[in-house]
């Protein structure tokens, strides 16, 4: 398994124009606002006050980068679908978000992190659709687990999976997390870390 050895803040972009160069693997969080992004980046890292989270949504509100053991980086996007920002701020970052995601030459991996208590949303799905008309390839995350029992929480997997299962085939891979009890951590680290060996700079 991978050992985290560092984790460290390198810096906060605007634009895809300003992320550091593009030569090391990297991986981005990507979903709702509080959906858990900035807590599943310090979950995985074992850092727990790497990237900044809040109880109130929008708190991530550039491109936060973080290099890992010197080697990758994770990227903490900004949510969407929070109602109490402006619309004009919102279609900001959306435009900000996609223009990195198209961009952004290094990019592995998008993880998209889903509320496992949830049913799949509009917004949710259209991102997975325009993932996929875009070849990005994404990952999803279904979070908080712990707010469910072990039980719930299958079911609730594959009620979601039931869902994309009417416009997907395969329906897209993803794992359940809990940054409480660090459900998911294993499974995330061994993904990166097999993608990290087959990464070349393009
Ligand atoms: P924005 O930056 O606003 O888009 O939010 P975010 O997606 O980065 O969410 P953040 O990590 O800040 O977490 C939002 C809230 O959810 C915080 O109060 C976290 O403590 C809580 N939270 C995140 N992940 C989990 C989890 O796995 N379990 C539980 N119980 N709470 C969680
Ligand atoms: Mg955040």
């Amino acid at each position: 398994m991978m050992i985290i050895r560092s984790a460290e803040f390198v810096k906060s972009s605007v634009s895809v124009k300003d992320c550091p160069e593009p030569t090391l693997p990297e991986y981005a969080f990507f979903g709702r606002s509080n959906v858990g992004k900035s807590s599943l980046i310090n979950m995985i890292t074992g850092h727990s006050k790497l990237a900044k989270t809040s109880g109130t949504p929008g708190k991530t509100q550039l491109i936060n980068h973080f290099l890992i053991n010197g080697q990758w980086y994770l990227a903490d996007l900004p949510g969407f679908g929070f109602a109490k920002v402006s619309l004009s701020i919102r279609s900001k970052w959306e435009g900000m978000i996609k223009s990195y995601l198209l961009k952004r030459t290094n990019l592995v991996c998008c993880f998209l992190l889903i509320d496992l208590r949830h049913k799949p949303l509009k917004n949710d799905l259209e991102f997975m659709a325009w993932f996929a008309s875009h070849q990005i390839p994404f990952y999803l995350v279904f979070t908080k687990a712990d707010k469910l029992s072990q039980y719930q929480g299958v079911l609730a997997l594959k009620e979601y999976n039931k869902e994309l299962s009417k416009q997907w085939e395969p329906v897209p891979p993803g794992v359940i997390s809990s940054c409480k009890t660090q459900l998911g951590k294993d499974i995330l680290l061994k993904l990166i870390e097999e993608w990290n060996s087959s990464f070349v700079v393009k």
